[in-house]
């Protein structure tokens, strides 16, 4: 099948773009390298032993985005492209609703105009906030506490309106729980610009020397260890995760909700020990504050996508924190080392 994949040169992205190639598919990427950058196409054509064809442009760019439909003539979209920081989207907020939902109006007005009626969205967990208790599943109540949790939550909306408005439209939104890891060559990985927020990518830094220690935001949580939990999925199940919806997406219409996570919490602490065994290096870390929006706990209830995608996340923590620690050992500083 032809996909074309909007942010496949980010992290989530440029592991389901090789994932892709490698089941067979042809693969357009369209990216504005705004967060990411095309040594990771390069890797990824090299790992496939194949080329996805790439336009640098940003999806909210209608003539780019028309001729890319024009000459690849995609079945299929995957949406990655947006903006994720959480604390900057307090301090941008326009920035992230313009360009959030804007590239999804340019994108489905594309697809609609070009005969495309299948895409798959990544949503994220964060739309299940403090609303309910975890394990989540997909009818859980959900809202968002931040302007980026507010676009995954309003295009989630948007979504389900274009297929009540077009039932022949199909539409897979994936909420990930946390992807950490790294594809097992050590060759793609995540590369956040400057300090990262997230657990892993700070960790593997301190491990690298990069960091001094890791601040552990909070140890008196209702959890067993007292540190936040959270369900880490290892990026290259949450990409075949992907391949999966849109294989179910082939034969089923409508709009159709899908938690992509292992169901299982992990601590802070754990992750730390785990990171440790895997590296063999001590990550120096002092208790702080608990970080203002973080719940104790967040984990998926899988059943769903296990059923109806006949997928599962199959990586465990250890394999996770071994694959992150190998991208980070070969690539101290992401792609800037190519
Ligand atoms: C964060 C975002 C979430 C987003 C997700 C994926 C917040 C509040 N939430 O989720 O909306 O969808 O990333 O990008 O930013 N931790 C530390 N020290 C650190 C970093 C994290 O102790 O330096 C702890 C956190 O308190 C949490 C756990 O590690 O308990 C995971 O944090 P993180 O990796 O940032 O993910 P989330 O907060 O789950």
């Amino acid at each position: 099948m032809r996909v074309l994949v909007t942010g496949g040169a980010g992290y989530i992205g440029s592991h389901t773009t090789l994932a892709l190639l490698q089941a067979g598919h042809e693969v357009l990427v369209v990216d504005d390298l705004s967060n990411a950058s095309e040594e990771s196409l390069r890797r990824v054509a090299a790992l496939a032993g194949r080329t996805p064809a790439f336009i640098q442009a940003n999806v909210r760019d209608e003539a780019a985005l028309d001729a890319a439909f024009e000459g690849f003539t995609p079945d299929a979209v995957i949406h990655f492209a947006g903006w994720k920081a959480v604390g900057e989207s307090t301090q941008i907020p326009l920035t992230y609703y313009r360009e959030n939902l804007g590239s999804t109006f340019t994108l489905l007005e594309a697809m609609a105009k070009h005969d495309c009626h299948r895409i798959v969205f990544s949503s994220s967990a964060t739309v299940y906030g403090e609303m309910s208790e975890p394990p989540f599943t997909e009818d859980a109540p959900t809202g968002a506490t931040n302007p980026y949790g507010r676009t995954k939550h309003m295009i989630e909306q948007i979504l389900a309106d274009a297929v009540a408005a077009d039932p022949g439209l199909a539409v897979g939104v994936l909420r990930y729980f946390n992807p950490i890891g790294a594809h097992s060559s050590g060759r793609i990985g995540e590369d956040p610009k400057g300090i990262p927020n997230n657990l892993l990518p700070f960790v593997a830094q301190v491990a690298a020397g990069r960091r001094d220690k890791l601040m552990v935001f909070g140890d008196d949580y209702p959890t067993p260890d007292g540190t936040g939990t959270r369900d880490y999925i290892h990026v290259v199940d949450l990409a075949t995760g992907h391949l999966a919806a849109l294989d179910k997406l082939a034969d089923r219409s409508g709009y159709h909700v899908w938690n992509l996570g292992t169901g299982r919490p992990t601590s802070v602490l754990e992750i730390v020990g785990a990171f440790e065994k895997a590296s063999g290096i001590t990550v120096p870390y002092e208790i702080a504050p608990r970080r203002a929006g973080d719940v104790a706990s967040s984990y998926a209830h899988p059943g769903k996508a296990n059923a109806e995608l006949g997928w599962s996340a199959t990586h465990t923590i250890d394999e996770m924190c071994a694959d992150t620690f190998r991208w980070q050992s070969a690539n101290p500083n992401g792609y800037a080392d190519a």
